[in-house]
Protein backbone atom coordinates (compact mmCIF):
# COMPACT_ATOMS: atom_id res chain seq x y z
CA UNK A 1 0.00 0.00 0.00
CA UNK A 2 1.64 3.48 -0.81
CA UNK A 3 -0.05 6.70 0.57
CA UNK A 4 -1.35 9.15 -2.39
CA UNK A 5 -3.22 12.84 -2.05
CA UNK A 6 -4.09 15.91 -3.09
CA UNK A 7 -3.83 19.07 -1.88
CA UNK A 8 -7.03 21.80 -2.88
CA UNK A 9 -5.82 24.93 -1.76
CA UNK A 10 -6.61 28.70 -3.17
CA UNK A 11 -3.07 30.25 -4.64
CA UNK A 12 -2.85 34.05 -4.66
CA UNK A 13 -1.96 35.25 -8.05
CA UNK A 14 1.66 36.44 -8.80
CA UNK A 15 2.71 36.14 -5.02
CA UNK A 16 5.32 33.28 -5.64
CA UNK A 17 7.14 33.40 -2.48
CA UNK A 18 3.57 33.30 -0.54
CA UNK A 19 2.33 30.17 -2.81
CA UNK A 20 5.46 28.21 -2.08
CA UNK A 21 5.18 29.03 1.79
CA UNK A 22 1.41 27.31 1.98
CA UNK A 23 2.93 24.51 -0.26
CA UNK A 24 5.84 23.75 2.38
CA UNK A 25 3.54 24.54 5.39
CA UNK A 26 0.91 21.55 4.13
CA UNK A 27 4.25 19.35 3.19
CA UNK A 28 5.96 19.60 6.67
CA UNK A 29 2.30 18.41 8.56
CA UNK A 30 2.28 15.41 6.34
CA UNK A 31 3.59 11.26 5.63
CA UNK A 32 2.35 10.57 2.14
CA UNK A 33 4.21 9.00 -1.03
CA UNK A 34 2.28 10.97 -3.83
CA UNK A 35 1.38 14.31 -3.44
CA UNK A 36 -0.40 16.16 -6.40
CA UNK A 37 -1.06 20.00 -6.55
CA UNK A 38 -3.16 22.39 -8.76
CA UNK A 39 -2.55 23.45 -12.18
CA UNK A 40 -0.14 26.51 -11.99
CA UNK A 41 -0.51 26.80 -8.69
CA UNK A 42 2.32 28.70 -8.25
CA UNK A 43 1.47 31.62 -9.92
CA UNK A 44 -2.16 31.29 -9.92
CA UNK A 45 -3.64 31.20 -13.36
CA UNK A 46 -5.83 34.11 -15.23
CA UNK A 47 -2.95 35.78 -16.51
CA UNK A 48 -4.01 38.81 -18.87
CA UNK A 49 -1.09 39.45 -21.07
CA UNK A 50 1.72 36.84 -22.62
CA UNK A 51 4.40 39.84 -20.66
CA UNK A 52 2.87 38.71 -17.25
CA UNK A 53 3.51 34.92 -17.92
CA UNK A 54 6.45 35.33 -19.21
CA UNK A 55 7.63 37.59 -15.79
CA UNK A 56 6.27 35.05 -13.49
CA UNK A 57 6.96 31.50 -15.25
CA UNK A 58 10.25 30.28 -14.28
CA UNK A 59 12.97 27.69 -16.13
CA UNK A 60 12.87 24.30 -15.01
CA UNK A 61 15.19 23.20 -13.19
CA UNK A 62 14.54 26.62 -11.75
CA UNK A 63 14.30 27.98 -8.04
CA UNK A 64 10.89 26.37 -7.52
CA UNK A 65 11.81 23.22 -8.45
CA UNK A 66 14.82 23.52 -6.34
CA UNK A 67 13.02 25.07 -3.01
CA UNK A 68 10.50 21.67 -4.19
CA UNK A 69 13.84 19.19 -4.51
CA UNK A 70 14.49 19.97 -0.38
CA UNK A 71 10.77 19.00 0.72
CA UNK A 72 11.03 16.04 -0.99
CA UNK A 73 14.39 15.00 -0.60
CA UNK A 74 13.97 15.46 3.53
CA UNK A 75 10.23 13.92 3.36
CA UNK A 76 11.01 10.94 0.77
CA UNK A 77 8.31 11.87 -1.45
CA UNK A 78 7.01 12.62 -4.61
CA UNK A 79 5.48 15.48 -5.58
CA UNK A 80 3.12 16.65 -8.67
CA UNK A 81 2.48 20.17 -9.77
CA UNK A 82 1.46 22.62 -12.05
CA UNK A 83 3.52 25.50 -13.17
CA UNK A 84 4.71 28.20 -15.03
CA UNK A 85 7.57 27.18 -17.60
CA UNK A 86 10.02 29.67 -19.17
CA UNK A 87 11.87 28.43 -21.92
CA UNK A 88 14.74 30.72 -23.09
CA UNK A 89 16.38 30.94 -26.55
CA UNK A 90 18.92 33.05 -28.39
CA UNK A 91 16.70 36.53 -28.22
CA UNK A 92 13.02 37.58 -26.33
CA UNK A 93 11.45 37.33 -29.65
CA UNK A 94 11.62 33.60 -29.44
CA UNK A 95 11.01 33.31 -25.63
CA UNK A 96 8.62 30.65 -24.94
CA UNK A 97 6.19 29.38 -21.76
CA UNK A 98 4.39 26.47 -21.30
CA UNK A 99 1.69 25.17 -18.89
CA UNK A 100 3.88 22.30 -17.54
CA UNK A 101 3.44 19.91 -14.75
CA UNK A 102 6.71 18.52 -12.99
CA UNK A 103 7.13 15.72 -11.20
CA UNK A 104 9.75 16.04 -8.15
CA UNK A 105 10.79 13.12 -5.98
CA UNK A 106 13.33 11.66 -3.53
CA UNK A 107 15.93 12.32 -5.83
CA UNK A 108 14.97 15.20 -7.29
CA UNK A 109 13.67 15.98 -10.20
CA UNK A 110 12.44 13.38 -12.67
CA UNK A 111 10.10 14.48 -15.24
CA UNK A 112 8.14 17.49 -17.19
CA UNK A 113 4.98 17.52 -18.84
CA UNK A 114 4.35 20.51 -20.94
CA UNK A 115 0.10 20.88 -21.50
CA UNK A 116 -0.88 19.40 -24.69
CA UNK A 117 -4.26 20.55 -24.92
CA UNK A 118 -4.70 24.56 -23.95
CA UNK A 119 -7.81 25.76 -22.55
CA UNK A 120 -9.31 29.20 -23.18
CA UNK A 121 -7.01 31.92 -23.12
CA UNK A 122 -3.86 29.86 -22.16
CA UNK A 123 -3.77 29.65 -26.25
CA UNK A 124 -3.08 33.15 -26.36
CA UNK A 125 -0.49 33.24 -23.91
CA UNK A 126 1.31 29.42 -23.92
CA UNK A 127 2.80 27.52 -26.38
CA UNK A 128 1.42 24.13 -26.76
CA UNK A 129 3.10 21.69 -25.25
CA UNK A 130 5.71 19.29 -27.11
CA UNK A 131 6.52 16.33 -24.40
CA UNK A 132 4.96 12.95 -25.24
CA UNK A 133 2.56 11.61 -22.66
CA UNK A 134 4.66 8.67 -21.04
CA UNK A 135 4.87 6.70 -17.74
CA UNK A 136 7.72 7.27 -14.93
CA UNK A 137 8.41 4.60 -12.40
CA UNK A 138 8.58 6.06 -9.21
CA UNK A 139 9.23 2.59 -7.45
CA UNK A 140 6.60 2.68 -5.74
CA UNK A 141 4.12 2.74 -8.72
CA UNK A 142 3.57 4.12 -12.23
CA UNK A 143 2.88 7.22 -13.10
CA UNK A 144 1.68 9.98 -15.77
CA UNK A 145 0.90 13.18 -15.93
CA UNK A 146 -1.93 15.12 -17.40
CA UNK A 147 -2.65 18.95 -17.30
CA UNK A 148 -6.59 20.33 -16.73
CA UNK A 149 -8.33 20.08 -19.92
CA UNK A 150 -6.22 17.04 -20.91
CA UNK A 151 -8.75 15.17 -19.53
CA UNK A 152 -11.29 15.87 -22.30
CA UNK A 153 -9.16 13.85 -25.23
CA UNK A 154 -9.65 10.39 -23.91
CA UNK A 155 -6.02 9.78 -26.56
CA UNK A 156 -4.16 11.06 -23.58
CA UNK A 157 -4.94 8.98 -20.93
CA UNK A 158 -5.07 6.03 -23.15
CA UNK A 159 -1.67 6.68 -24.47
CA UNK A 160 -0.68 6.83 -20.49
CA UNK A 161 -2.47 3.60 -19.70
CA UNK A 162 -1.30 1.21 -22.70
CA UNK A 163 2.50 2.60 -21.68
CA UNK A 164 1.10 0.80 -18.42
CA UNK A 165 0.50 3.81 -15.71
CA UNK A 166 -1.40 2.95 -12.79
CA UNK A 167 -1.63 6.39 -11.32
CA UNK A 168 -2.85 9.61 -13.14
CA UNK A 169 -1.59 12.88 -11.03
CA UNK A 170 -3.88 15.58 -12.74
CA UNK A 171 -2.90 19.13 -12.03
CA UNK A 172 -6.25 20.95 -12.62
CA UNK A 173 -7.94 24.19 -12.63
CA UNK A 174 -11.02 23.28 -13.45
CA UNK A 175 -14.00 25.59 -14.65
CA UNK A 176 -16.92 23.81 -16.03
CA UNK A 177 -19.09 22.55 -13.24
CA UNK A 178 -18.98 19.18 -12.48
CA UNK A 179 -17.36 18.15 -15.73
CA UNK A 180 -13.93 17.37 -14.97
CA UNK A 181 -14.53 15.33 -12.04
CA UNK A 182 -17.24 13.21 -14.60
CA UNK A 183 -15.05 12.96 -16.98
CA UNK A 184 -11.57 11.41 -14.87
CA UNK A 185 -14.01 9.17 -13.10
CA UNK A 186 -14.91 8.00 -16.56
CA UNK A 187 -11.47 8.14 -17.52
CA UNK A 188 -10.27 6.08 -14.72
CA UNK A 189 -12.97 3.31 -14.95
CA UNK A 190 -12.60 2.93 -18.86
CA UNK A 191 -8.52 2.53 -18.45
CA UNK A 192 -9.14 0.73 -14.53
CA UNK A 193 -6.33 3.28 -13.24
CA UNK A 194 -6.44 5.52 -10.17
CA UNK A 195 -6.74 9.03 -10.25
CA UNK A 196 -5.52 11.74 -8.28
CA UNK A 197 -7.37 15.26 -9.45
CA UNK A 198 -6.25 18.39 -7.36
CA UNK A 199 -8.26 21.18 -8.34
CA UNK A 200 -8.10 24.60 -6.97
CA UNK A 201 -10.67 26.48 -5.17
CA UNK A 202 -11.81 29.87 -5.46
CA UNK A 203 -12.14 33.39 -7.46
CA UNK A 204 -9.42 35.00 -9.46
CA UNK A 205 -10.49 38.44 -10.64
CA UNK A 206 -7.72 40.39 -12.70
CA UNK A 207 -8.38 43.37 -15.55
CA UNK A 208 -12.03 42.26 -16.23
CA UNK A 209 -11.76 38.93 -16.25
CA UNK A 210 -13.17 36.69 -13.53
CA UNK A 211 -13.11 32.95 -13.09
CA UNK A 212 -14.34 30.72 -10.57
CA UNK A 213 -12.65 27.06 -9.96
CA UNK A 214 -15.12 24.44 -9.15
CA UNK A 215 -12.73 22.76 -6.05
CA UNK A 216 -14.02 18.93 -5.64
CA UNK A 217 -10.53 17.50 -5.78
CA UNK A 218 -10.67 13.56 -5.97
CA UNK A 219 -9.20 10.47 -5.66
CA UNK A 220 -10.77 7.90 -7.73
CA UNK A 221 -9.98 4.00 -8.06
CA UNK A 222 -9.81 1.80 -10.93
CA UNK A 223 -13.39 0.82 -10.90
CA UNK A 224 -14.74 4.35 -10.70
CA UNK A 225 -15.16 4.60 -7.26
CA UNK A 226 -14.57 7.72 -5.11
CA UNK A 227 -12.15 7.41 -2.44
CA UNK A 228 -12.10 10.75 -1.44
CA UNK A 229 -13.44 14.29 -2.66
CA UNK A 230 -12.81 17.44 -1.16
CA UNK A 231 -15.75 19.96 -1.02
CA UNK A 232 -16.06 22.86 -3.66
CA UNK A 233 -14.98 25.68 -1.89
CA UNK A 234 -12.30 25.24 0.37
CA UNK A 235 -8.88 24.21 1.58
CA UNK A 236 -8.25 20.37 1.27
CA UNK A 237 -5.69 18.20 1.88
CA UNK A 238 -6.48 14.70 1.92
CA UNK A 239 -3.89 11.23 1.33
CA UNK A 240 -5.51 7.61 1.77
CA UNK A 241 -3.57 4.37 1.10
CA UNK A 242 -4.04 2.47 -2.13
CA UNK A 243 -2.42 -0.70 -3.73
CA UNK A 244 -1.13 0.71 -7.63
CA UNK A 245 -1.11 -3.04 -8.94
CA UNK A 246 -5.16 -3.17 -8.56
CA UNK A 247 -4.78 -0.92 -12.01
CA UNK A 248 -2.94 -3.67 -13.59
CA UNK A 249 -6.04 -6.21 -13.43
CA UNK A 250 -7.65 -4.76 -17.08
CA UNK A 251 -11.01 -7.35 -16.19
CA UNK A 252 -14.42 -5.67 -15.98
CA UNK A 253 -15.93 -8.92 -16.28
CA UNK A 254 -14.00 -12.88 -16.17
CA UNK A 255 -14.81 -12.17 -19.74
CA UNK A 256 -14.08 -8.89 -20.84
CA UNK A 257 -10.27 -7.60 -20.12
CA UNK A 258 -10.47 -4.03 -21.39
CA UNK A 259 -6.68 -3.57 -22.86
CA UNK A 260 -7.43 -7.52 -24.82
CA UNK A 261 -10.59 -7.03 -26.09
CA UNK A 262 -9.84 -3.14 -27.72
CA UNK A 263 -10.14 -3.60 -31.69
CA UNK A 264 -7.05 -1.18 -32.59
CA UNK A 265 -7.52 -2.69 -36.07
CA UNK A 266 -10.91 -0.82 -36.58
CA UNK A 267 -10.53 2.46 -35.17
CA UNK A 268 -8.53 4.12 -38.20
CA UNK A 269 -10.91 5.73 -40.73
CA UNK A 270 -10.49 3.75 -43.87
C1 LIG B 1 -8.21 24.15 -17.75
O1 LIG B 1 -7.63 23.47 -18.59
N1 LIG B 1 -7.56 24.90 -16.88
C2 LIG B 1 -9.68 24.12 -17.67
Amino acid sequence: MIRVGFYQFCPTFGDVRANLHKIAEAIEKIRADILVLPELCITGYLFTSHDEVAELAEPIPGPTTLFLENLTRRKHMWLVLGMAERVEANDRSSLRCYNSAVLIGPDGLKGVYRKAHLFLEEKLYFARGDTPFRVYDLGIARAGMLVCFDHFFPEATRALALQGTQIICHPSNLVLAGKGQQITRVRAMENRIFWVLANRYGTEERNGKKLTYTGASQIIAPDGEILAQAPPNEESLQIIEISPSAADDKHVTAMNDLFQDRRPELYKAP
